[in-house]
């Protein structure tokens, strides 16, 4: 089916004849349409009041259609919903109104039916922000924007340019300041469990004091000078320092494969103003672009404190996954310190909302129920000084249903002693295998 519905190649008049008390019927039918028509969409790729398919009615939803695939007629696999509310609606960052409509939002593109899309809107005509979705996790892809007739279009085009150029890959750092946590072990064996599943998967040891990661990877060694050659030289692809880990299950004639960036000693030598002088913040991000197209999932194992690799590798990530102990409250406390301050810098220079955090998990130790009371009480003081923080220790806790799940990966000695032998726990090992698994479910996997 030809569609030859002209494009809208400006929205700046439709947004200054958008009246002030707009309702939600005329954001729908005096901005909505235009706005979706700007992104590129014609009339046969957009379908309103979209059922998500458990997770509620969403405004639009649009796909691009496929030769014999007609996104009005099929109505399968949406790519963006786009979520409306009226003028009224307060959709400033943070206010009530803005967080309700993000999770409302969330719902809907963790929707039976929306398993393939990759990118969410919420806007009113007044604000607009795009988010990203990968797999389980949405994070955003823009900060929340207040639009006006003379930034709509420059604002729009940029979210335009990002949906037309969706990368593959979600990016990962794996952090905690406080050092021993399982920061290392959670990086090998999540790689690993991805690649087992078929996901094509690159990790990246950025602690180059220790350079755990990669003594932990048989046939993968420290190169001096080299991951430093590809993050100075703008000629050097950071593909010249891309090993690849092999492993073959000679049972099942198997073999699994993941890439390795393995830690470069002569990094570990860098006083701080050497980082300064030679390199950006945004260096490492930057070196990374090809691999976002190339990759399912980038994971990097930071070192636990908050020197300039350590940021260079947070700045770098689209999510955070902080490992802690549940018996240690260094580690509960230097999360939420990571989640309150140090992320919170990345996304001021980064502006586009990332990186995240994602929900704690406590990794390795035995778990009774008076030390997991003890934990909680860790967890309710620091929550006592920050509300906000809630949803990143307690993900399920609602006003509703005050559930206070916390994964937890078991203490489990094969998992340490893999270390040694080379090879990640989840390739020798069904346990681990298996709780490496309910980790990559719990966090990344729909
Ligand atoms: N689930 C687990 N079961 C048993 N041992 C574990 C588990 N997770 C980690 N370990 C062991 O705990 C120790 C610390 O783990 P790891 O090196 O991954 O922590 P880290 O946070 O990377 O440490 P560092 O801050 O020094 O980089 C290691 O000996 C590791 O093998
Ligand atoms: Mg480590």
């Amino acid at each position: 089916m030809k569609d030859n519905t002209p494009r809208v190649t400006s929205l700046k008049s439709y947004l200054q004849h958008l009246p002030q008390d707009a309702s939600h019927a005329i954001v729908s039918t005096n901005f909505a349409p235009y706005l979706i028509s700007y992104l590129g969409f014609s009339t046969t790729e957009i379908i309103p009041q979209y059922d998500t398919g458990g997770g509620g009615i969403t405004d639009f939803a649009t796909r691009r259609n496929l030769e014999n695939d007609i996104f009005l007629q099929t109505k399968s696999n949406p790519f963006l919903l786009i979520e409306l509310k009226d003028r009224y609606t307060n959709l400033t960052e943070n206010s009530p109104g803005y967080k309700a409509t993000v999770n409302q939002l969330k719902r809907q593109l963790l929707g039976t039916k929306c398993k393939a899309a990759q990118w969410g809107i919420i806007t009113n005509g007044s604000h607009i922000q795009l988010f990203r979705k990968h797999g389980k996790i949405i994070f955003p892809a823009t900060t929340c924007i207040a639009i006006t007739p003379e930034n709509i279009d420059e604002t729009v085009a940029r979210i335009k340019t990002k949906i037309d150029n969706t990368p593959k890959a979600l990016t990962v750092t794996v952090y905690n300041n406080k050092g021993g946590v399982g920061k290392t072990t959670t990086t090998i064996n999540l790689a690993a469990i991805l690649a087992f599943l078929g996901k094509k998967v690159l990790v990246l040891d950025f602690d180059f004091n220790q350079r755990d990661l990669t003594s932990s990877l048989l046939n993968i060694n420290p190169e001096d000078g080299l991951l430093e050659k590809a993050l100075t030289d703008r000629n050097i692809d950071l593909k010249s320092v891309i090993r690849p880990y092999i492993y073959i299950f000679q049972t099942k004639k198997l073999k699994i494969t993941f890439d390795v960036v393995p830690a470069d000693p002569k990094m570990a030598e860098y006083p701080e103003f050497q980082y300064n002088s030679q390199m950006k913040i945004f260096t490492l991000h930057r070196k990374l672009d090809l691999a976002r197209y190339e990759y399912d999932y980038i994971f990097i194992d930071a070192a636990p404190n908050w020197r300039f690799p350590s940021q260079l590798a947070v700045y770098a990530a689209d999510v955070v996954l902080l490992p802690t102990k549940h018996n240690n409250s260094f580690s509960l406390n230097n999360a939420a310190t990571a989640i309150k301050e140090f992320l919170p810098q990345m996304q001021n220079f980064k502006k586009d909302g990332t990186p995240i955090a994602l929900p704690i998990f406590f990794n390795g130790e035995k778990i009774t129920q008076p030390q997991l009371q003890l934990a909680q009480k860790e967890i309710d003081q620091i929550l006592e000084n920050d509300k906000n923080l809630v949803p990143y220790f307690y993900p399920r806790y609602t006003n509703a249903k005050k559930d206070l799940h916390i994964h937890h990966l078991p203490e489990y000695a094969i998992i340490a002693s893999a270390a040694f032998a080379r090879v990640p726990a989840v390739y020798k090992n069904r346990s681990a295998h298996e709780y490496y698994k309910d980790l990559a479910k719990e966090y990344f996997l729909q």
